[in-house]
């Protein structure tokens, strides 16, 4: 039985010109790419997306972060895939990031008011199904 995810490449990581290298870890470490979409993510599916962080003190810079350009939405398929694609990405905090994740060898701390971490990857079965519905209905 397979599993699905919602991956984002954000817009950071679309504007370094980085879509293709982190297509190309997800389908290396052997996970099949089931859906592709690039879009300027408006408000109202950010305020969804990010709806547990409400409140948070990088709440609004996330979402103008999240607005401040194309972001390549990805649907990824495979066994465990959801917990695998995880430790792909690497922790939140780029600096720390262990070498060989996404964030870890890609990423950095620009001094900014939220960190720019390039991707994110849904963190369960049930938040998978969610995003998905958000990002592919
Ligand atoms: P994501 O949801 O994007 O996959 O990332 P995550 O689980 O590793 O991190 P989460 O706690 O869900 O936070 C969502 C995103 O908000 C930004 N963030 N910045 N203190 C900070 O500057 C801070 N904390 C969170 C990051 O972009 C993070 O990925
Ligand atoms: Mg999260």
């Amino acid at each position: 039985m397979s599993e699905a995810t919602l991956i984002l490449v954000k817009p950071d990581g679309v504007a370094r010109g980085l879509t293709g290298e982190i297509l190309r870890r997800i389908e290396a470490k052997g996970y099949v790419v089931t859906g592709l979409r690039m879009l300027e993510a408006d408000r109202e599916l950010l305020a969804a997306h990010y709806a547990e962080h409400e409140g948070k003190p990088f709440y609004e810079p996330l979402i103008e972060f999240m607005s401040s350009g194309p972001t390549v939405a990805i649907r990824a398929e495979g066994h465990r895939v959801i917990e695998g694609f995880r430790s792909l990405a690497g922790t939140t905090d780029p600096s720390t990031a262990a070498p060989g994740t996404i964030r870890g060898d890609l990423g950095r701390d620009w001094g900014l008011k939220v960190q720019q971490n390039l991707v994110h990857g849904s963190d369960s079965v049930e938040s998978a199904e969610r995003e998905l519905g958000l990002w592919f209905s």
